[in-house]
């Protein structure tokens, strides 16, 4: 699959070196420019590219830049995206240690996915927010594995999730399907589902127990 990934960090790194290891033909970018990621493009083989660059043409494309970085995408990124394109969301909202005060999170009732989703103009699938970036190299085990982990997606476009859930089973993880993107405070940072590293009941139960409440230490 033609895969972007936009963000080399710790998530975009391990994504780079897992989905390359898996065959998929991935480009990658990041903020500073393709020049600078000349160890990840020897290590994996992936492509350094531009942030349009990993937009265009891609089946999948991953968002896995600081939430505050967010905005700073360029606009249009999406105009030209294929038909049925999946946009991967793996971001949190880190008010005090990271992003600042964001009030369309803070006040305005908006999920943190559905917030990038209207900075990006395309619709996202949330997953891997909660998931350890080392967990993406260390933990992966083949479907049917009893100690097989299993993660949150969210999404709204059902077609977009399915791919999204078929591509992280290739990862080797499970799903559990979340909902849509107004449910997916249930997998936001300080949720029981958070860094959970359990398996699909557990992970079931987890995003039931969550509370649309955010906590004061994750607030502005
Ligand atoms: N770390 C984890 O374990 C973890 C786990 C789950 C979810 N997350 C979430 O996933 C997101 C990414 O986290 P991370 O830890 O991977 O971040 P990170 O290590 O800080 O890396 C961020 C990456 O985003 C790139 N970037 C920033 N602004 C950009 C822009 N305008 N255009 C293109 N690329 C840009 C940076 O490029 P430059 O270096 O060139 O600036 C860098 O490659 C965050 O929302 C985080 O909360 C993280």
């Amino acid at each position: 699959m033609k895969i972007g990934i936009i963000g080399a960090g710790n998530i975009g790194g391990n994504l780079t070196r897992r989905l390359t290891a898996l065959g998929h033909e991935v480009s990658v970018a990041n903020s500073r420019g393709p020049e600078t990621l000349k160890a990840l493009v020897e290590e994996t083989g992936a492509k350094a590219v531009t942030v349009p660059e990993a937009a265009r043409g891609a089946q999948v494309v991953v968002v896995t830049v600081p939430l505050k970085n967010v905005p700073d995408l360029p606009a249009g990124l999406f105009d030209g995206a294929a038909e049925g394109l999946a946009v991967i969301d793996t971001g949190n909202y880190y008010p005090k240690e990271r992003d600042g005060r964001i009030n369309a999170i803070e006040d305005g009732g908006l999920t943190e996915s559905r917030w990038t989703e209207q900075h990006i103009g395309h619709p996202v699938v949330k997953v891997f927010n909660g998931t350890y970036a080392q967990d993406l190299l260390d933990r992966p085990l083949p479907a049917g594995a009893p100690e097989r982990l299993a993660v949150p997606v969210a999404g709204d476009d059902e077609a977009a999730k399915r791919v999204v859930r078929e591509l992280v089973d290739e990862l080797g993880f499970n799903t559990v399907d979340a909902g849509g993107i107004d449910e997916s405070w249930r997998q936001q940072p300080a949720t029981p589902v958070y860094g959970l590293r359990a398996g699909v009941a557990a992970v079931t139960r987890a995003l039931a127990e969550a509370s649309p409440e955010r906590p004061a230490a994750h607030r502005a």
